[in-house]
Formats: structure tokens, sequence, C-alpha cells
């Protein structure tokens, strides 16, 4: 039922209102109701009962004007009573904008105040990782080799039995293969009755020498940086699995010289211009002739003698430690990877990573590197 208190719930006539004064001044007085009404307009939930009184579809304010003032109005009436019900509208709509801005702001600022950043609180330490030390010895060789021309290569570390000895002129039952026994890996054949696929976990990373020889033609400047397998037993200085680089260079015009002067450059660039080398005769079915290459130790400076006098347990009173092996690649393995032997020739060589850095660091157990222990791995930043 109407409340016939409210002057927009009659009609113009019922109120009197004839002519263009008396209604403006009707739209006066609804107005000053609004914003009687809406002086405080309190909390969110009030807000809304508000706004669907005055702006409701069905029964709102503006509604009950349009419905009880305008359609009935007579036509000499009509442009009055639209404009001023235009006016009231724009006026109850600004107003209720104005409160959801400042209420939208108000609430975004008490937001801000909660999430705001405290300066002055001690910052959130995140460990940061490094490089493991075997890591950072094979940037070092890296650095040093490209930058005296070589470029690196990578192998599988599944080899066949063909790269990993054959081609290395190691035959089957050679006695060289007896220091390189190594993990073999079952596989079934593809197909009954095929033969199963020889393959094995890389004992060196010599094989690369092939695979690449077989890719491309001489000139050849390449180290292979790498993981190697043997079924050794573990001990301080033997690990079953670790870390060659190896180097190849082939040419038509290489020779002991070339071969010499490169090691001596990679000695001192790695430990510096103190470090003497030195051969040592030895042998590789890939590499004639063979050699071992020393360096002076580096813990008792060549002495052989500890600090404190006694027999330096290093080196073990030699003065010279073994750091690898190498020699002038053998003219048989370029008929493996069709060369020609009479016009080409190199040197290759195999360093044990993990002993050049126990070297370098003075490390004496080379499962350190394994045991992942975070006060061994701190030590090298
Ligand atoms: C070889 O592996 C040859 N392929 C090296 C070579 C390459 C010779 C090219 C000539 C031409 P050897 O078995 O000596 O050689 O191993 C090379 C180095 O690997 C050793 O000097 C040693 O530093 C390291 N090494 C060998 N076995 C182990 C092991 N079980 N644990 C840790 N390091 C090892």
């Amino acid at each position: 039922m109407p409340n016939l208190e409210n002057p927009q719930e009659r009609t113009l006539a019922e109120l009197g209102a004839q002519d263009p004064a008396t209604v403006s001044r009707e739209f006066a007085n609804v107005r000053r109701q609004f914003d009687e009404q809406t002086a405080a307009f309190g909390d969110q939930a009030r807000f809304q009962m508000l706004r669907n009184a005055w702006l409701g579809r069905k029964s709102g304010v503006l509604t009950l004007i349009v419905k009880n003032w305008l359609t009935p109005a007579p036509a000499s009436l009509k442009p009055c009573v639209g404009q001023g019900l235009n006016e009231l509208r724009a006026h109850i709509e600004k107003r209720l904008e104005e409160y959801e801005q400042a209420a939208q702001s108000a609430a975004e600022d008490a937001a801000s105040g909660r999430e705001r950043v405290d300066l002055s609180l001690p910052g959130i330490i995140r460990p940061l990782g490094t490089h493991h030390l075997i890591r950072q010895t094979f940037d070092e060789l890296e650095r040093i080799f490209l930058s005296i021309g070589f470029s690196v290569a990578e192998g599988p570390e599944i080899e066949t039995s063909y790269y990993n000895f054959e081609a290395l002129n190691i035959p089957e039952f050679h006695p060289v293969r007896d220091d390189m026994d190594t993990f073999y890996i079952d596989v079934p054949p593809a197909q009954e009755k095929a033969p199963r696929p020889d393959l094995l976990l890389r004992t060196h990373t010599s094989p690369v020498q092939i695979r690449v020889m077989e890719r491309r033609q001489p000139p050849v400047r390449v180290i292979v940086p790498g993981k190697v397998y043997r079924r050794d037993n573990p001990d301080a200085t033997h690990s079953f699995v670790f870390h060659q680089v190896e180097g190849l260079a082939v040419d038509t015009d290489i020779t002991f010289c070339e071969f010499a002067g490169t090691i001596e450059y990679f000695v001192r660039e790695f430990f510096g211009s103190g470090a003497k080398t030195r051969f040592r005769p030895s042998y590789f079915p890939f590499t004639e002739p063979s050699v071992e290459f020393d360096a002076s130790c580096v813990f008792c400076g060549g002495r052989g003698t500890s600090s404190g006098g006694g027999v330096c347990p290093k080196c073990k009173g030699a003065g010279w430690i073994e750091l690898f092996g190498a020699g002038m690649v053998d003219p048989a393995v370029y008929g493996f990877v069709n060369y020609d032997p009479r016009r080409v020739s190199g040197f290759a060589f195999g360093i044990g990573v993990d002993r050049l850095a126990m070297l370098k660091h003075g490390i004496e157990d080379i499962q350190l590197f394994f045991q992942n222990d975070v006060r061994f791995l701190r030590q090298f930043p």
C-alpha cells in the first residue's frame, strides 16, 4: 500500500502542483529529503538500502516519480517534470558515486596500510649455491685450452666397445683392457636372434677422439670434458666414476715440440709459473710414443720433503706428481677414421680432472667430491 506521506506516492494533481513553479518546489522537497537521508551513509549495508530506496527499479523514488508524476502529467507540464526528474537523477547518482569512490579508496588505504613493507625489518638471507669444484676445474681447463685455439666436443657416456676399445687400437683380449674394466649394459636385442648391443659405460674420454675424427677432416683441435667409469675399488685416489678432459690435435705438421709446448703452457696456466714439468715414457695402444706427464710437487716445491722435515706425503719423496697420460696419436688409429697417416700427425692427452683438482687445492681424498658435504663444498665458493 502506498505511503501517502511521501509526495512521490501521489500524482502532481493530488499534490496541487499545476504549474512549473510548484512542480520544481516539489522536486526541491524530494531532493532535500534525499540530502538529509544521505548526509551520512553509515556502513555498506545502509548504503545499499538507500541506493535501492532511491534508484530501485520497481519501487525506488525515481521510478515512482516517473510513474506518478511524469506519466500522468498534462502535456504542458511534461517538459518541466522531465527536466526536474533528470536533474534529480543526476544529483542522486553523483552523490552515490562519490560515496562509492570514497569508500573504495578508504578500503584501499586500509589494505595498503596493512601490507606496507617495513624496511627496518631484517632481510631474508637466501643461501646461494656455487659451482662444484669439479665444475670449476672443468671451466678453468676449458678457459686455458680455448685461449690457444681448441674447441669443446662431447660424446656419449654409454659407448660401444668399438669406440671405447677397438677403434683405439685395443683389440679384444688386449691386456690393457684389464686396467679399464668397466660396467657393461645388458640391453635386450632389438629383434629375436639379433646380436645383443655391445654397450658399456665409457672408461675414458678417448672414444670421443674417434667420433670427432670420423666427422671432421684435419685440422682438428678439441678438448672433451666428461664423466667416465671404471670398476675400480674406491680409495683416496680412485673412484668408480670420475672426470677427464681429453685433448686431441691433428694437422699436417704437428710434432712432439707442439705437444710439449701445449702441455707446458697448460701446466703453467693451471699451477702457476713455479711448476716444473717432465715426461716419462709410458704405454697406451693409441699413442706412440706414449708418455706420462709429471709436474713438480706443488706441496713441497719439488724438494720431496715436507716443511716439518720428513718425506712429503703427497709425492712420497719423489718431488714429482703424475698428472696424466698422453702421446703422439698412433698411426694405426688414423686407419679407423680414414685419415692418411703419411699426411697427418697429432697428439692426444687424457687428464684426470679429479686428481688435478686435488693437487691444486691440497685435497687428500677423492671421495669428498662425491659426498656432497656442504662443509667441504663451501670451501670452494
Ligand atoms: C687414460 O684414460 C687414457 N685415455 C689417457 C690418454 C688419452 C692417453 C689420450 C693418451 C692419449 P689412464 O688410465 O692413465 O689413461 O687415466 C688417465 C687419468 O685418469 C689418470 O692419470 C688419473 O688422473 C685418472 N684416473 C684413472 N683412474 C681413475 C680412478 N679410478 N679415479 C680417479 N681418477 C682416475
